[in-house]
């Protein structure tokens, strides 16, 4: 498709003592149609050439010239030179190219780049928390765009399953395993075996040796230990595949940390060599402190490797397995300066360095309740796999009372229920803190999953009032000319560009936002513009414009993780 805006910039540039790129990033989109699809604000050149931005922005509408009309109006606006897009070659290339691509517009061809996104990771025998469900949606939305945008994206589970807490798990087990009804709810049962295990400890130092000596043989291959470890392992991850499910969340490679527990030494080795590695009260460390990073612990004095050791060693495998272009790491802020710290020494483990500068912490807030913070001593931790099917037992309500005669209604509420809570983890800057509230997060109106659903369902069933689904050689370009058209044709256009905004900051609420405009701009057009009137060339035109409507929405809801329910 032509690149409005690149020519725009480029005709600019020939003018003016700017280069493309910069003028690229000045150039804006005017708060409304009215005023233009692009605005040059000239007061970004007041300064080197002494004039006022109004007189620059007459002199300058002046001089720049469209050979094939591809502006169809330029004008002077304050300080501002407001561009207007050809409408009819707009609605020509947008329509085209849709036609051409359909559930693939949008997409990009193939790119010989690597993106390793690494999300969820939640940690064995532990709670699978709200936390872990924001990774988990966060990194499945970034990873579908990265591949729908041509990369060869590998989506990373990097399962906490490592550590000396293994061994006291170990040891509780041993002691009191048949008191427990582990088979049938493995991690709550786990998560008190723990606990009861860990207070002994802090009682008993025997206990704690036992504990210690139970890693130590887990490490060595101890038959016994390994194989309690391995069941923990494989019933911690069948409960998590239930949320994986409900989800609709896959990966592409599911390694533990106790993967790499053959690679530490590996991994220090290297460090030494580098001349990083300092002793501090028997441990091994890199000293941060000139960076303001603290010290990186590598071995602790017992000998222990710990859990940054073990991501510069997954750093080091990714890097020789995958040679990858970047490594995303969507974890809650919290860790920040574990990775801030591991992203620096990773300069020193002779990777290339391309793989050192793609090493990116993607970060997210917290998520708590309109009543506060969650917490496991008042009660209100909310589990994952209940929360989810809250989602769903809440919205089969909502159905009863307005539709009770719906047909699929427990497969539509799971879409609806789930979608709603997945565009709620991904609307709003990623960075933010969000509440939790079931009213906001089920509405069917404002910024919402079901909303951009009911947008959907709501194209779906103008299209079924036709006889078949408009063609696009029945369409007449000069049907869609007016102001409401022409904004819904402006948003498809965009829509490329907004995916790529998207891995361009990694941030995710830019597609929930643009689906939101989308939807508002089809509504307001289905309120101006009958669809289903006589005149054939105008009903096609509609009708196929709300087909595209559809189909856009429903690729870009999909990346998100959002399925379209049939009714609603
Ligand atoms: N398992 C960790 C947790 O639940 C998150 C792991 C994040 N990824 C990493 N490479 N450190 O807190």
């Amino acid at each position: 498709m032509i690149n409005f805006k690149e020519l725009i910039a480029k005709e600019i540039s020939k003018n003016v003592d700017l280069d493309e790129k910069n003028i690229m990033e000045f150039i804006e989109i005017p708060p409304s149609k009215e005023m233009g699809d692009y605005a040059f604000p000239c007061f970004k050149l007041a300064k080197t050439l002494r004039k006022s931005p109004a007189q620059i922005a007459k002199e300058l509408g002046e001089k720049v010239k469209f050979e094939n009309n591809e502006i169809s109006d330029i004008k002077v606006e304050g300080g501002y030179l407001n561009f207007f897009v050809n409408r009819e070659l707009l609605t020509k290339e947008v329509l085209t190219d849709f036609n051409n691509s359909n559930e693939l517009y949008g997409s990009e061809s193939k790119k010989d780049k690597t993106i390793l996104v690494e999300y969820s990771s939640p940690n064995i025998a532990k709670n699978f928390h709200i936390g872990h469900l924001r990774t988990t949606i966060i990194g499945a939305a970034l990873y579908n765009i990265y591949k729908f945008l041509g990369y060869n994206a590998i989506g990373i589970n990097h399962l906490g399953d490592y550590g000396t807490q293994f061994g006291k798990l170990i040891e509780g087990y041993k002691r009191w395993g048949r008191e427990y009804n582990v088979e049938e709810n493995p991690i709550p049962e786990l998560t008190k075996i723990y606990v009861r295990i860990s207070d002994l400890c802090k009682e008993d130092e025997e206990v704690l040796e036992a504990c210690r000596e139970n890693f130590k043989k887990l490490e060595e291959g101890d038959e016994y230990c390994v194989k309690l470890w391995t069941w923990f392992r494989d019933v911690s991850l069948k409960e998590f595949q239930k949320i994986y499910d409900l989800l609709g969340v896959k990966f592409d490679s599911i390694k533990g940390e106790s993967f790499y527990s053959d690679k530490m030494d590996e991994i220090e080795n290297i460090l030494d060599k580098s001349g990083v590695l300092t002793d501090s009260q028997g441990a091994r460390v890199v000293n941060l402190e000139d960076k303001g990073l603290g010290v990186c612990i590598i071995r602790k004095s017992d000998g222990s490797t710990i859990y940054a050791t073990r991501d510069l060693a997954a750093i080091k495998y990714r890097a020789d397995t995958y040679n990858f272009d970047k490594c995303l790491y969507v974890v809650a802020y919290e860790q920040s300066l574990h990775f801030k710290q591991i992203f620096e020494v990773a300069k020193y483990l002779g990777i290339p360095e391309k793989c050192v500068k793609g090493l990116k912490h993607v970060q997210y807030g917290m998520t708590r309740l309109p009543s506060g913070k969650m917490s496991t001593r008042n009660g209100t931790v909310i589990e994952v796999k209940d929360l989810l099917h809250e989602a769903i037992t809440r919205i089969e309500k909502i159905i009863d009372e307005k539709n009770p005669d719906m047909k699929d209604k427990k497969e539509n509420a799971k879409k609806i229920g789930i979608g709603a809570v997945i565009f709620n983890n991904l609307c709003n800057t990623l960075i933010k803190d969000q509440i939790f509230d079931w009213d906001t997060v089920l509405s069917f109106q404002g910024e919402t999953g079901p909303y951009i659903q009911y947008v959907y369902v709501r194209c779906k069933s103008v299209l079924n009032k036709f006889e078949k689904i408009p063609q696009f050689s029945d369409i007449d370009f000069n049907c869609l000319m007016d102001d409401s058209s022409q904004k819904v044709i402006s948003n498809l256009y965009n829509f490329n560009s907004v995916l790529n905004n998207v891995i361009e900051k990694n941030e995710t609420s830019y597609l929930t936002h643009y689906l939101i405009e989308l939807g508002q701009n089809y509504t307001e057009f289905y309120n101006n513009n009958k669809v289903l009137v006589d005149d054939e060339n105008l009903k096609n035109s509609r009708g196929y414009l709300s087909y595209a409507v559809q189909t856009v929405i429903k690729i870009g809801a999909k990346l998100l993780g959002i399925d379209m329910p049939t009714e609603m």
